[in-house]
């Protein structure tokens, strides 16, 4: 098999950056997550662009989409390293879509489904390394030692953006902007709908096989 070209789409919460690590180690493939890349820009000056906010940060905080300018440039770099990649988190709207469409083909775009209960439910309760991007929960997936990282040791941190006033808001966005980029792919045979409810290893038999059956 050819590295694979991978899409994974679901609401905030649904599991895609647990599931992308997996499809990175198993498929060999970069994981492009447009999320991590403007964490660690969240100061950056973007006030020639004239938004109402001069940082990714400002728009991320309060669960809005970063403008397109800044999030299509991070993905056209990390696109011309990779020969299979799994991306996550980006296309958010349809004019992202459109331009993902114009650079590269796609074998697989998996949809994980999960109802929004859950979804509160999962990031209210997530907590993250700040030192390595481990992700844990506090009920489903907790450390060895609470608080504590497994992977390196770090006191483990909520994200700015996991309150559930800004979670809510961040369902809203997918909502409006992300649905109709699922609807933009579904009938394609490169599309697939995951029940992302089960365990995360459940979950991910189901995601394996989707690819392996598509790429
Ligand atoms: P981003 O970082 O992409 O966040 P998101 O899409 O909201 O997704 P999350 O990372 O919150 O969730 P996930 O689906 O990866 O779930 P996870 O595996 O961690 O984006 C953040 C912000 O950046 C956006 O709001 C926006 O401002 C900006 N941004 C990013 N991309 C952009 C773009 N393209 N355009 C414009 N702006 C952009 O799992 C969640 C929790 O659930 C974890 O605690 C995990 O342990 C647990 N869990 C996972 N799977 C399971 C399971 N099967 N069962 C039980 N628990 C599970």
């Amino acid at each position: 098999m050819t590295e694979p070209h991978v899409l994974l789409l679901g609401a905030p919460g649904a599991g895609k950056g647990t599931q992308s690590k997996r499809i990175a180690e198993r498929f060999g493939v970069d994981h492009i997550t447009t999320g991590d890349a403007l964490r660690a820009n969240k100061g950056m000056d973007i006030s020639e662009l004239g938004f109402e906010h001069d940082t990714p940060g400002g728009f991320m905080d309060a669960g809005e989409l970063v403008p397109d300018e800044v999030v299509n440039e991070i993905v056209v770099t990390a696109l011309a390293d990779a020969d299979g990649f799994v991306l996550d988190g980006y296309p958010r709207n349809i004019e992202q879509a459109e331009f993902l469409d114009e650079r590269t083909d796609l074998d697989a775009v998996l949809l994980l489904s999960v109802p929004d209960d859950e979804l509160v439910d999962r990031l209210t309760g997530r907590r993250v390394c700040p030192d390595c991007g481990a992700n844990y929960h506090v009920e489903f997936d907790t450390p060895e030692e609470a608080g504590v990282c497994d992977e390196c040791g770090a006191a483990l941190v909520q994200r700015e953006d996991d309150t559930e006033e800004t979670v809510r808001e961040r369902l809203r966005v997918f909502r409006e902007n992300t649905e109709p980029v699922i609807e933009h792919y579904r009938g394609t045979d490169a599309f697939a709908e995951i029940d992302g409810e089960g365990t995360p290893d459940e979950v991910w038999d189901a995601v394996a096989d989707a690819i392996e059956s598509r790429a």
